[in-house]
């Protein structure tokens, strides 16, 4: 079965108690749950990851990016945590594989600091879903499903 492959960088692991006026209490098994639920509806697959290592993130895109071409995987949805505002090594890995991303933001990341403004993710992802709260992940399934059938 095709697959879609959900991603998420640092510190996500302890979404529901991190910070739930920003992030909510929504915890990670709950949007693992979810994810599959919203891919089981479409007829995909899911392969579900959390790293608080960059290295890791990287070898988990080349993975992913290495098997769209045979039809084995649409893309992913990525949330890479605070490395969206540093990672270049990340920018490099999308650009590199090419694999389609989209990537996702719980917060709205541009009413909070500065630093948080810039993304380097961005510019190689399809496109981008902030501040919809984990509802995001869902809408980027969705999006990365109605990307692969056109
Ligand atoms: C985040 C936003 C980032 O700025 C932050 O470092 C995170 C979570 C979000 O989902 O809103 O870890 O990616």
């Amino acid at each position: 079965m095709t697959s879609v492959h959900i991603l998420n960088g640092p510190n996500l692991n302890l979404l529901g108690t991190r910070r739930p006026e920003v992030y909510g209490t929504t915890t990670l098994a709950a949007v693992e749950d979810l994810c599959h639920e919203e891919a089981a509806r479409l007829g995909l697959d899911v392969v579900f990851r959390q790293s608080n290592h960059e290295g890791r993130l990287i070898d988990w895109i080349h993975e992913a990016g290495a098997r769209v071409k045979a039809g084995e995987v649409i893309g992913a949805v990525f949330n890479p945590g605070a490395y969206t505002h540093t990672s270049i090594a990340l920018h490099d890995a999308i650009e590199g594989t090419e694999l389609p991303v989209i990537e996702v933001h719980i917060s709205n990341v541009h009413r909070r600091e500065a630093f948080r403004h810039h993304s380097y993710i961005s510019p190689v992802a399809r496109g981008t879903i902030v501040g919809l709260g984990v509802d995001g992940y869902r809408l980027a399934i969705d999006a990365l499903h109605r990307m692969s059938l056109a």
